[in-house]
């Protein structure tokens, strides 16, 4: 059957588990983002991560049912992202993604939505 949406499409929950575990790797070897991360132990994080990426792409709400609303905005106020922090971000996404390797379309669209949301969630200009 043909899938049902951009979830399915990219392979459903292990390739969101993935990229958001080489995302993280990634995070905790990097200087301007691990220090930003309150907890020691990153595995909380990279589960909402994940959980968030499900549920906007058609997969599972299971993000909302334990967090309720994303407000991303909000989530992101107490910590200063600035260009340095977003492009920090993207970089390791893009290791991450890169190494899911999605057919051509499905990478572009996942990345489009990326880089605009990284780009909304600058809150310092310092
Ligand atoms: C949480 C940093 C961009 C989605 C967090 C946290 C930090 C952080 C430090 C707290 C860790 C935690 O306890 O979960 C950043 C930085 C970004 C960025 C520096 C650069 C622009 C994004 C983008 C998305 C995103 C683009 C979505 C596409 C999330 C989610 C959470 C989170 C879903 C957990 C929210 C919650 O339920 O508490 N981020 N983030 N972040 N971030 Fe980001």
């Amino acid at each position: 059957p043909e899938p049902e949406n951009f979830f399915e499409a990219v392979g459903g929950e292990p390739t969101f588990r993935k990229i958001v575990a080489r995302f993280y790797a990634e995070v905790a070897e990097d200087e301007v983002l691990r220090p930003l991360y309150p907890e020691p132990d990153l595995g909380p994080a990279e589960e909402r991560l994940r959980l968030f990426l499900m549920q906007y792409w058609g997969g599972p709400h299971t993000y909302s049912e334990r967090r309720g609303h994303p407000r991303l905005r909000m989530r992101h106020a107490p910590f200063k992202i600035g260009p340095i922090e977003r492009d920090a971000w993207l970089r390791a996404m893009r290791v991450a993604v890169d190494e899911a390797n999605l057919p051509e379309p499905l990478d572009k669209q996942l990345w489009s939505y990326l880089e605009m949301a990284a780009q909304t969630l600058i809150n310092s200009w310092t």
